[in-house]
């Protein structure tokens, strides 16, 4: 059975008794536990599906907390939490003896963040332990930003689902490691390449799609819909080109498309606004994903600020069937 409920006090009890909890942040909803616990750990990896390959980030509720888990923090990483913790930034820091190696999956660093949400922040203060987090979806589907959307996907896995609404960015945290005193962007997220340059002076984009990379979230083949997805830049072009229409799902930056029924598509943002396109994402293709129909076409949004963050993850998503057009 599982309960979704707004209670901290609840979800505070249920984490200091080695449960694992779907939580809300601002970008993503997260698969909750301990990080200090190898047990409760191992458990995140297993309702996801996740390879213990795969490591987590933990979550803390503030920097204060910052040193009992990491090493040493370079002082450009120290300039890039300052001004965007709590916020959605995640640092890879060389971490210390207190995680278990089940969290980085053996690797030297550790990947942190503090979360800007409300509720989030809330829970992590009321907690005497970071809280290690992977979004809360089937390992490679398309992360929740609802309570509903990780209902969906694990009601009966997990206990309890702390309501905190919809996730206002919408899109995961942007993973940062360091090569020296240069930022070496590792997934690209809810915050730009230029919002770090702009703080850091310099960073670099880490393009290697390898089978094992650093950070397997960067991984051409994620945050996939089961339905097969087609990007695109022209929709109306691409539909064009197909004898049948029926048994296609649309999922459009600004405007829809006449060739559809309404039904059967979604609009990030009729305004044209890409936050609110990143905040409409992943509840637009939980819906489209759930109409079971033969093919997703979706159309790539500006490629500027948060758009990169978009256009990567429709790209991952078109990846799971290697087709592109
Ligand atoms: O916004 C977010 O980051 C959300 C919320 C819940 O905080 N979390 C999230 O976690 O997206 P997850 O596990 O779905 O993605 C984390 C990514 C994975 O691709 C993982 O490989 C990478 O971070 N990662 C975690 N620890 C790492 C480490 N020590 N070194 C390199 N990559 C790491
Ligand atoms: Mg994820």
């Amino acid at each position: 059975m599982t309960f979704i409920g707004d209670n901290i006090e609840t979800a505070a009890a249920l984490l200091k008794n080695n449960k694992v909890i779907a939580i809300p942040t601002e970008t993503v909803y997260g698969l909750a536990g301990n990080a200090l616990n190898p047990f409760v750990v191992r458990e995140i990896y297993e309702i996801k599906n996740r390879p213990l390959s795969n490591p987590l980030i933990i979550h803390l509720a503030d920097t204060l907390q910052l040193h009992k888990y990491v090493k040493n923090i370079p002082s450009v990483a120290e300039k890039l939490a300052a001004h965007f913790w709590p916020g959605p930034l995640t640092l890879l820091l060389p971490k210390n003896d207190t995680i278990p190696d089940i969290v980085t999956a053996g690797l030297p660093n550790v990947a942190v963040r503090i979360p800007s949400h409300p509720v989030a922040k809330q829970l992590l203060r009321k907690l005497p332990f970071p809280l290690a987090a992977p979004s809360a979806n089937p390992f490679g589907y398309i992360s929740p930003t609802s309570a509903a959307d990780v209902s969906k996907m694990l009601f009966g896995k997990i206990i309890y689902i702390l309501d905190g609404g919809a996730c206002d960015k919408g899109i995961e945290s942007t993973i940062i490691g360091f090569d020296g005193d240069t930022p070496i962007i590792y997934r690209v997220g809810a915050i730009s390449p230029e919002a770090i340059k702009k703080i850091a002076g310099k960073v670099e984009i880490n393009n290697k799609h390898t089978a094992k990379p650093l950070s397997p979230g960067m991984l051409p083949s994620h945050y996939s819909p089961h339905t097969p997805l087609f990007l695109t830049s022209n929709i109306d072009a691409l539909l064009n080109t197909m004898l049948l229409h029926n048994g296609t799902a649309i999922l459009s930056f600004k405007n829809p498309s006449r060739l559809i029924p309404e039904i059967n598509q979604e609009v990030l943002s009729p305004s044209g606004n890409l936050d609110e396109a990143a905040r409409n994402l992943y509840k637009a293709l939980h819906r489209l994903d759930s109409l079971k129909l033969e093919r997703i076409i979706a159309e790539r949004v500006p490629h500027v600020g948060i758009g990169i963050a978009i256009n990567d993850r429709l790209e991952r998503a078109s990846n799971a069937i290697n087709s592109k057009i």
